[in-house]
């Protein structure tokens, strides 16, 4: 790393305070592939604090601390982004330790307040906790309260809460409610991974850290903004979530907002969590969408997606033959404020689209009189800054550009930056920034309460404007962009989708 000029000093992060991270759902997909391999690659890079304790949870009977460690180094050999180290690991594994309980039960929480006292006497933790939640959301309420209860430790506490939060307004400020009898809003966590991505930090970056970008990204350069969150992948074995979830609840309500949201902000007074959530919640105040006609929902069909062909959505295991669940969802959105009104926001979000990316790119407006002939610029397209989240991180800017010769002939280029390239280094997982981050209690890659409640508000009209018609599903086939309907959309008003 200290090769590259560009790298030094990014191993000088503040080391969180001692502190024990209980894990509850320590048998799940996500404790599995997300993180555990985080909390290696934290530890890969001297990241953890030097006291600390993993103290995973799960009602399953029969594990005990030898086997949840070699469960999680199966975990981490699979999933960590890093190459497996023996000595790393051997440093790690005696951290870790396991409880069987089940929190519903009279009682289910002694165990675990046992094991913690005595951690934070072997290991002097200094009663400093994480309590993250990566359990199915019905299970939220019930060890939050019995969490909540039995507040007795000298040291900090916080509390992480995966998504979703909620399933609409109504049971999101419920959830709150129940989280602030317990817990302060500065002590919970809400999860909303994206914001854990190097690239969707970037923009800040981008927008804020230089000159050039912000005396044009308004209304009078911008000629509309278009997000694209794209999966090639189907609904996986997450039917039974996915059925009640949809595209608006999966992806539009949380990370789509969130991205929009940061695109638009106004610049904070400063980097502090609050001074980013209060310029975020402007933003999600302000957005609406003109109509229904201004939202387009799809789901697959058949199709063929990288070559290979794959089944429709109503045929995938636990999908219900007639199910009326949306795999995609694009709309047209404004922000009503000086800086953006009548600048549309495209957006769009899938599954089974022909790519996997995720994308954010500021279209802006023509040059207002180019001075060469028609001809000379058939191929020239307006600017366009797109910011890479993923795949191929990074941000490409198009410009127009004399086509070498005698002519003057100008086609579009692009200038890249690529986050590889220029840093040479790996990109950390999202995972590991947001548990760093929760370890030195830093929530501003978090999302608050009242950004949950404005994301919910506008789904739950877009959602009841949805209940007065039914469109004829699946229209649109696995591997296209998304049904002919979300063309039209941007055709009339006289633009189109980004083709890649
Ligand atoms: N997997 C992902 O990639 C992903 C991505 C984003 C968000 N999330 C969120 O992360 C959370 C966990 O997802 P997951 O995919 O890991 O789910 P999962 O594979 O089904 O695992 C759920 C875990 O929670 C435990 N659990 C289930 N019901 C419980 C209950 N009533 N009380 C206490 N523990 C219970 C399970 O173990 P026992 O049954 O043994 O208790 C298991 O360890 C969910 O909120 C999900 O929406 C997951």
């Amino acid at each position: 790393m200290t090769e590259n000029p560009l790298a030094e000093g990014l191993a000088l992060r503040r080391t969180p305070d001692p502190c024990a991270l209980v894990i509850f759902g320590a048998s799940g997909d996500l404790t599995h592939k997300k993180i555990m391999p985080a909390l290696y690659a934290l530890a890969v890079r001297r990241l953890l604090p030097p006291q600390f304790a993993i103290v995973g949870v799960a009602r399953t009977g029969d594990t005990d601390d030898d086997s949840f460690r070699k469960d999680m180094e199966t975990a981490v050999k699979q999933h960590a982004r890093d190459p497996f180290r023996q000595e790393t690991w051997d440093e790690l594994a005696p951290m870790l330790h396991y409880i069987s309980t089940d929190f519903a039960d009279a009682g289910g929480e002694d165990k675990l307040h046992d094991l913690l006292a005595e951690l934070d006497e072997k290991e002097q933790l200094g009663g400093n906790r994480v309590f993250y939640l990566a359990v199915p959301p019905p299970a939220f309420p019930t060890i939050v309260e019995a969490l909540g209860k039995r507040r007795d430790s000298a040291g900090w506490t916080r509390l992480v809460v995966e998504k979703p939060f909620g399933h609409d307004l109504e049971s999101a400020k419920q959830l709150t409610a129940t989280l602030l009898e317990y817990f302060r809003e500065d002590e919970i966590f809400r999860i909303d991974h994206y914001l854990g991505k190097e690239t969707v930090q970037n923009m800040l970056a981008l927008r804020f850290a230089n000159g050039i970008f912000e005396p044009i990204w308004n209304r009078q350069f911008v000629d509309h903004v278009q997000i694209t969150v794209a999966e090639s992948i189907g609904i996986e074995a997450r039917a039974g979530y996915y059925e009640h979830a949809g595209a608006i609840r999966d992806i539009f309500q949380n990370h789509l907002l969130q991205l929009l949201a940061l695109t638009a902000m106004e610049p904070p007074i400063d980097f502090t969590s609050d001074s980013v959530h209060n310029e975020k919640v402007k933003v999600l105040r302000a957005l609406h969408t003109p109509g229904p006609k201004s939202v387009v929902r799809g789901q697959y069909g058949r199709g063929f997606v990288e070559g290979e062909e794959v089944a429709a959505y109503r045929e995938e295991a636990g999908v219900a033959a007639d199910s009326m669940t949306e795999t995609y969802v694009s709309a047209k959105l404004y922000v009503d404020n000086w800086r953006w009104a009548d600048t549309p926001f495209y957006v769009r979000m899938g599954k089974r689209l022909a790519r996997h990316e995720t994308t954010i790119a500021i279209q802006f407006k023509a040059a207002p009189h180019p001075p060469f002939e028609e001809t000379a610029s058939e191929g020239l397209r307006p600017n366009v800054l797109v910011v890479h989240v993923q795949p191929d991180e990074g941000v490409s800017l198009a410009i127009g550009a004399k086509v070498p010769g005698q002519g003057m002939t100008i086609r579009t280029v692009h200038m890249d930056f690529l986050y590889g390239g220029a840093f040479r280094t790996g990109m950390p997982e999202a995972y590991e920034r947001l548990i760093l981050d929760t370890m030195l209690g830093d929530s501003t890659l978090f999302t608050r309460a009242d950004e949950v409640e404005e994301q919910w508000l506008l789904v739950d009209s877009i959602v009841a404007a949805w209940q007065r018609d039914q469109p004829a599903f699946p229209n649109y086939p696995a591997g296209s962009w998304g049904p002919p309907s979300a063309d039209e959309l941007l055709q009339r008003d006289g633009r189109a989708w980004r083709r890649h």
